[in-house]
């Protein structure tokens, strides 16, 4: 996830400065979608100089490091006006290669700048392309995906047929090659005050501001029927010319402004007229006019873009229809853990592969055991999947908390593989907990949310878990992503098991299904509001839970404290009898997790034990369970999947009800008092 924030001034005089603060606003409020490093290109020379260049500025870290780098840059003249400019910005989560200027956007063809972009999404085969573009003498400098996007540009013009093709053509041309998500704007020299801008799978919007009426509200689609077949003929194909002269419903042309952006939020300061891209939609800008065209028919069939006014507020935009990042985050989860299986899991040959790991795999099976280390959240994950590691590796497997783990001077071998779970990949204890380890000369394993991270630096190798930036303080779509990345680890350590070919298939089949499950367990969402107005006035709630499920209630308990300030405490079922079944009256509310897996019998008892104290259970259980909800005060009933996934499922619900209780309780969700998103002290 990465922001995309784009500017053309048409016959509106900018100063660069005003052109940098433009562009800066805009990457500032798209930092949402990542914030590890950033960039902008703009023209390196005035109006009056006839030869341009393409100037890059990138810089490792946040959108302010790259604003502070602008005003030192020697050869700019901030004063310098363009009647004309078109300037393309880009902040950046990290997907392919570590955090840094070179590998931040825009990426671009060659040390000439002769073609640049941005890009939000990822290029599925851009091996292949790298590979290709290699063998033409392509020289990269990246390791990202973005910059196969760049060359290929270059590749496409350097082998023209026509010495007039558009700016356009290059980039359907480009586009045809592409597989994956992508959301892209390009600029180049060849096409002084040109822009271009298309989209598949990721978001893409164009604002226009002018003070004179706008030539037309719709923009019929052009459509051209030509298709390539791979990048061999790539350019042999010959397109016919398209270009603004004969887009006779173009926007534009007289004084104007347009906006890119990868959502509204970075373009309703300045229009709310917006025009949203379609998947394969390729929009030109050239002469002052906005024009769209497509090669094939859009699914919807739509022949035109309707210029829509915004009626939204800023705020309200930047996290969509909801009103915090952490219920948004929660509700992102069919996506999130969508692109942590992305090209990782091959659910037709039943195969995981692992990139990061791929090289250590032999040492990782010959080890002695696995230790799992993470705080907080990130240890939840580890206790929620402890089973299933131990169940595919067959190798015993500790989870420990960082801090616990380093007061113990936990005894630690050579031989043995630590993993650290950590979202922001910066957390003091889990970072001195994967030192103690190294100095031991285990082999580390980091799994985190950020490239580029201290741990995914400092460790041997390592699996990026792919969730997306998250803000909320509180943790939820990281949660998932890392259960997933464990599994899909221990998929990957069972390959060769021929007894545990069954259950790996019926594992990875469950993976397959899980997008469009957490959706249904999403649509409970006003039942366990309706839930949280009951209980919003309580001082006290117990989740509680065995097996599989007893890292739910640990992380569901940890959910309700952190952001509603309620005492709330994970309970193993198993440890009722020894304490905290004194607990229960009917006073006190219980949830409890039972699910049809092999523990169902043991939660069934426990149920017996907290009715017969008059407790009023709330049950998480299976659709399918007739025999928990006889003994319910309320139930919320999951679909069902297999047992060792079961936990992405139950904990939803935990996570929508802490949501809720801290929300009725008036208490700011994303910020809750006393924590930080990153804590990196011990
Ligand atoms: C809880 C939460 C924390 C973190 C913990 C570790 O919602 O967010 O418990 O899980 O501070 O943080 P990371 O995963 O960044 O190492």
């Amino acid at each position: 996830m990465c922001g995309i924030f784009a500017y053309m001034n048409y016959r509106v005089p900018r100063t660069r400065k005003e052109i940098f603060e433009t562009l800066i606003k805009g990457l500032q409020r798209l930092e949402y979608r990542g914030y590890d490093s950033a960039g902008v290109a703009i023209d390196g020379h005035n109006n009056e100089v006839k030869e341009r260049h393409i100037q890059l500025v990138k810089k490792r870290g946040n959108v302010k490091a790259l604003d502070e780098e602008l005003y030192k840059q020697d050869s700019m003249d901030l004063k310098v006006e363009f009647e004309t400019h078109f300037g393309i910005a880009h902040t950046r989560w990290a997907t392919h290669g570590v955090p840094n200027a070179v590998n931040s956007h825009p990426q671009r063809s060659d040390k000439g700048n002769e073609f640049v972009v941005i890009h939000n999404g990822i290029i599925t085969n851009y091996k292949d392309l790298r590979k290709f573009l290699e063998s033409k003498g392509y020289e990269f400098e990246s390791e990202t995906d973005t910059e196969t996007i760049a060359k290929l540009i270059k590749y496409v013009f350097d082998n023209r047929e026509t010495e007039d093709i558009t700016f356009s053509t290059l980039v359907e041309r480009v586009i045809q090659q592409l597989e994956g998500a992508f959301a892209l704007v390009f600029k180049s020299i060849h096409y002084p005050g040109e822009a271009v801008a298309t989209r598949r799978g990721s978001p893409l919007l164009i604002g226009v501001r002018s003070k004179y009426k706008l030539s037309t509200e719709q923009i019929p689609i052009l459509y051209r029927t030509r298709n390539f077949e791979n990048v061999k003929n790539i350019c042999k194909t010959r397109m016919k010319r398209l270009d603004s002269s004969t887009c006779l419903h173009a926007v534009g042309d007289k004084a104007v402004e347009f906006f890119f952006a990868s959502d509204a939020s970075a373009i309703i300061e300045h229009t709310n007229r917006v025009i949203f891209l379609e998947d394969d939609d390729i929009a030109a800008v050239a002469d002052g006019k906005l024009s769209i065209h497509r090669v094939k028919r859009s699914a919807s069939d739509d022949p035109s873009r309707a210029i829509q006014t915004l009626q939204m507020e800023l705020q309200q935009i930047m996290k969509g229809n909801f009103s915090a990042f952490m219920q948004k985050e929660i509700f992102e989860q069919p996506e999130s853990v969508f692109n942590t299986m992305r090209g990782r899991v091959n659910f037709e040959t039943n195969t995981v592969l692992l990139g990061g790991l791929k090289d250590h795999l032999k040492e990782i099976r010959r080890c002695r055991r696995l230790i799992v280390i993470g705080c907080g959240t990130s240890y939840h994950a580890a206790v929620a999947t402890r089973q299933v590691l131990e169940e595919l590796t067959e190798l015993p497997v500790m989870v420990e908390l960082a801090s616990d783990f380093l007061d113990r001077n936990t005894p630690v071998f050579r031989d043995d593989v630590c993993f650290f779970i950590s979202q922001s990949g910066e957390t003091a204890d889990t970072l001195l907990a994967l030192r103690y380890c190294k100095d031991r000369r285990a082999l580390t394993v980091g799994v985190t949310n950020t490239v580029g991270s201290s741990i995914s630096r400092e460790t041997d190798c390592g699996v990026h878990i792919n969730a997306g930036p998250e803000i909320g303080v509180a943790s939820t779509k990281a949660y998932t992503s890392q259960f997933i990345s464990l599994v899909m680890f221990g998929l990957m350590m069972s390959e060769d098991r021929i007894s545990l070919q069954n259950r790996r298939r019926e594992i990875i089949c469950g993976l397959r299904s899980l997008p469009g499950l957490i959706k249904e367990v999403l649509s409970l969402d006003e039942k366990i509001h309706d839930l949280a107005l009951e209980l919003y006035t309580q001082r006290s709630l117990l989740v509680m839970g065995r097996g599989y499920n007893y890292a739910t209630c640990l992380e569901g308990a940890l959910k309700i404290k952190e952001i509603t300030y309620m005492h709330s405490e994970g309970i193993l079922a198993g440890e009722l009898k020894h304490g905290p079944l004194a607990l229960i009256d009917k006073q006190m509310p219980v949830i409890m997790v039972i699910m049809k897996d092999p523990c169902f019998a043991k939660c069934q008892n426990a149920l017996q034990q907290v009715t017969a104290r008059q407790g009023r259970p709330i049950i998480l259980c299976s659709r399918d369970d007739t025999e928990s909800s006889k003994f319910a005060y309320k139930t919320i009933e999951l679909p069902h999947t297999v047992d060792c996934l079961q936990g992405i499922l139950s904990v939803i619900p935990l996570q929508l009800l802490s949501f809720h209780l801290a929300v009725l309780r008036g208490y700011d969700v994303d910020f809750p008092r006393n924590l930080a998103k990153s804590v990196t002290v011990e």
